[in-house]
């Protein structure tokens, strides 16, 4: 049998859920996927993105978490495949009917966003966005509380870990690919932080939901990965048999 071939007279997971901590592949990963199966590619940060993007723009304090989650309540945001469009998106993000898919990866919402996605309103105000876009189906939905908080019903959860040293590492990489300065012994201690921070904070912390499928792809390639999961999607298919 070939186990990375999914059936395809069988049903796939509509929704696939792939949680996990920084640098543990879930981008790479969740887009190669999504593109294996023509799915939606759906990396879940950009909703947190789009709410500050429209709080900086519309003049509302990032301090003000009150009148940042009405915006998150009030003002229609989706995320739906790229179309035509040939600029190197992996989806269009739209807020308030406006395409912001670039807008929301300025440094000005990098800036702000880790602080709106830590507010506990505006993380369940943007649950139902979340949620409305995972139950269209035919989506992977790349996150940190997919599979725990957003959608513990997706068909499929996957955990994808990988030890902080090779976390670091491939961070390292990127950043020499970039022609960043960086310090491996510094990534590794701010990878060890921001672990602690994501694991222990009260509201959607980072973990992975019991019923996930955990992958440690330290000593994978990327391929690897992609073909472990595609046999958790044969697995999934001969388990509905
Ligand atoms: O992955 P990113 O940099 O685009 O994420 C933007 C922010 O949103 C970052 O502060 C992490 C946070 N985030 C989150 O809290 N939960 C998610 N499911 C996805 C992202």
């Amino acid at each position: 049998m070939n186990v990375g071939a999914p059936q395809p007279s069988a049903a796939l997971p509509a929704t696939i859920a792939i949680d996990g901590p920084a640098a543990s592949g879930k981008s790479t990963i969740g887009h190669a996927l999504a593109q294996r199966l023509g799915y939606l590619y759906f990396d879940t940060g950009v909703v947190y993105r789009a709410v500050t993007w429209l709080a900086l723009t519309r003049g509302v304090p990032i301090s003000d978490e009150v009148a940042v989650a009405q915006l998150a309540l009030t003002v229609p945001i989706d995320v739906v495949a790229p179309a035509d469009a040939c600029d190197g998106r992996l989806a269009t993000v739209l807020a308030g009917g406006e395409d912001v898919t670039w807008a929301v990866r300025q440094p000005q919402v990098d800036a702000n966003v880790s602080v709106v996605s830590a507010y506990p309103r505006v993380r369940d105000a943007l649950k139902m966005h979340q949620r409305r876009i995972g139950h269209a189906g035919r989506v992977v939905m790349v996150g940190r509380d997919i599979g725990t908080v957003i959608m513990p019903d997706a068909d499929l959860k996957i955990y994808l870990d990988a030890s902080p040293a090779e976390r670091a590492r491939r961070r390292c990489e990127e950043g020499r690919e970039r022609g960043l300065p960086v310090s491996y012994e510094e990534i590794l201690a701010a990878m060890r932080r921001r672990d602690a921070f994501d694991s222990g904070r009260r509201t959607a912390p980072l973990r992975a939901a019991p019923d996930a499928q955990v992958v440690d792809s330290t000593d994978l390639s990327a391929p690897e990965v992609l073909q472990q999961i595609m046999g958790l999607i044969v697995a999934w298919q001969e388990a509905r048999d």
